[in-house]
């Protein structure tokens, strides 16, 4: 078994969306599903952290109590511990069926919210990322892209438990925000940054667009 405990290429497609708070996530997944599945496909929605139970158990401990609660490196180390059940009891056996795995959140905010945003550094991520996936990648990323102070202020309208993440300061999302771009711009063939700012149809209709594009899909 390699590092990754997956040998070779399954024939399933990954998609990963990523983005700070409030950029519209669960809403564009709903509808890329929606239409991945009119167009035929078997479609696996997952989300990070979580994805598998021992993933959801992890999720639990990371998403709520005080802000201060993990350090960096703490929140690092669980969100990998996290990532590696979900991708073994979930994505690589949905992969290996031909099932098109569309994941809300991937490794992509390890390295913006702990790598940027938290200052443990996008090196130390990649180390962790390595160690633990391999050389294992999502087919496409598309990181939802917005103004801080929108994304916010959406994220703020919504009412839930989860709100650890949310509650930390302005300086922490503008990190965040940099961060997911330095990430773009390091892998342009996996990632599109695709503008959230719009409204729902516009956003799907550029996310349909780069999904079209990449897997050679009808539009
Ligand atoms: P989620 O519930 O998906 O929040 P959102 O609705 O904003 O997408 O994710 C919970 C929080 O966990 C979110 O604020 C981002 C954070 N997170 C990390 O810090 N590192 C990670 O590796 C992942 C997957 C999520």
């Amino acid at each position: 078994m390699t590092a990754g405990g997956r040998a070779g290429r399954q024939p399933g497609r990954f998609i990963t969306i990523e983005g700070g708070e409030g950029a519209g996530k669960s809403t564009q997944i709903a509808l890329l599903v929606a239409r991945l599945e009119a167009g035929g496909k078997t479609v696996r929605r997952t989300r990070e952290p979580g994805g598998s139970p021992g993933a959801e158990a992890i999720r639990n401990l990371v998403v709520t109590g005080a802000g201060d609660r993990w350090d960096g490196v703490t929140e690092a180390l669980l969100m990998f511990a996290a990532r590696r059940d979900h991708l073994r009891a979930t994505v690589w056996p949905a992969l290996e069926r031909g099932e098109w795995v569309v994941s809300d959140r991937f490794a992509d905010s390890s390295m913006a919210y702990q790598g940027y945003a938290r200052g443990i550094g996008p090196g130390k991520i990649a180390e962790l990322y390595a160690w633990t996936l391999g050389d294992f990648r999502p087919d496409l990323t598309l990181i939802l892209d917005l103004p801080v102070e929108i994304g916010l202020a959406r994220a703020r309208a919504r009412a839930g438990d989860e709100q650890r993440f949310e509650g930390l300061d302005l300086d922490f999302h503008r990190r965040l925000s940099a961060g997911f771009h330095a990430i773009a711009a390091a892998e342009p063939d996996r990632c599109r940054l695709v503008d959230g700012s719009g409204d729902i149809d516009g956003t799907a209709a550029l996310i349909w667009a780069a999904v079209a594009e990449r897997f050679d899909l009808g539009r």
